[in-house]
């Protein structure tokens, strides 16, 4: 059994359909990514999935049930939205006993205080919440959704708004909970290095529709031909060396980006080849590397056709 399970799921709104026919699932103890740009519909999908819309059409289960008429499985799901669900009027401790007597947490002090100092904020934990900045509110956040050490996490967005430390520490955080809760976790993000990092598979929703469904690793692997990343000792000798390569038949096409060039090899086994023609043409190589795709590629070759025609 899956942790999530999607299956044929439609919705519209005033007569527009936001998902048409949207299927994907969810391993247990997984990091998922759902991607898609804004107003593709991926809080739709979550709000469907916690039973707080009802769907059109097709299924939507967590822990293998439909969560808007199962209760006991309700409580083993968490939740994160935009708006944090916090109240500005009580301390950062407050508001965790509050939801702890809501969700029934045992030993909750002792629970609090572990939260505390895991999203780093147990000196504050006496400040009203009306005073944090926004991504101290994002981290009180995310402890609050995972209070009652729930099986599966929806975040939605958990990093829109913070600082690169702060993302950085939600982050390793999630990762984090992953590994030592075990916690399946539903990301919805539009930070697609971080996604690259942390999931091990991704949907991308475009449209109305899933454009793709695989591992990041599988998504990333360089498809088709590959592609090396040389950097030169000198850099400003890259034009030069650039068209020194554009020359060499077994390379499809070289490009000078920040890092270095980008070469595109024609043949998978000619990557000697290049250093040698470099080396032999008396250019200075620091450094030789091959690339695979990044997320974001991928993620715009699904999305660019489909925003055009949605
Ligand atoms: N209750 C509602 N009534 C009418 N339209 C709605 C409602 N909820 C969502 N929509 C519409 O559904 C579409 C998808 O919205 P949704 O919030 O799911 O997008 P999203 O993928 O989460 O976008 P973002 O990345 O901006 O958060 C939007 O066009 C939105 O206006
Ligand atoms: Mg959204």
């Amino acid at each position: 059994m899956n942790a999530v399970e999607v299956r044929g799921l439609s919705r519209s709104f005033d007569g527009r359909d936001i998902l048409r026919d949207v299927s994907f699932t969810v391993g247990h103890g997984e990091i998922f990514g759902y991607l898609g740009p804004n107003g593709a519909g991926k809080t739709t999908t979550v709000r469907i999935l916690l039973g707080l819309l009802a769907p059109g059409a097709g299924e939507a289960r967590v822990l293998g049930r439909d969560l808007a008429v199962d209760d006991d499985a309700r409580a083993r799901v968490g939740v994160l939205f935009e708006n944090n669900g916090l109240s500005d009027r009580m301390s950062a401790a407050g508001n965790l006993a509050y939801y702890a007597g809501l969700y029934g947490v045992e030993d909750p002090a002792e629970r609090i205080d572990e939260l505390l100092t895991l999203v780093d904020l147990a000196d504050r934990r006496n400040d009203l919440v009306g005073t944090f900045s926004t991504g101290m509110k994002r981290k009180l956040g995310i402890a609050r959704a995972i209070l009652h050490r729930p099986e599966v996490v929806f975040l939605d967005e958990p990093s829109s708004g913070l600082d690169p430390g702060a993302q950085r520490m939600v982050r390793d955080l999630i990762s984090e909970l992953s590994r030592r809760e075990e916690m399946t976790v539903f990301l919805n993000s539009h930070h697609l290095d971080e996604v690259q990092r942390i999931c091990s598979s991704v949907a991308i929703l475009a449209g109305g529709r899933i454009r793709a469904f695989d591992s990041v690793a599988h998504l990333t692997a360089a498809s088709g031909r590959p592609v090396v990343t040389v950097a030169l000792a000198d850099p400003g000798e890259s034009a030069r060396a650039r068209e020194e390569i554009a020359r060499l038949p077994f390379v499809a096409g070289c490009e000078m980006n920040g890092e270095g060039l980008l070469c595109t090899l024609s043949d998978p086994g000619a990557t000697p080849d290049l250093i040698a023609a470099l080396v032999g043409a008396n250019f200075r190589v620091e450094e030789v590397r091959r690339s695979s795709r990044s997320l974001e590629d991928i993620y715009l070759e699904h999305v660019a056709p489909a925003e055009g025609g949605a």
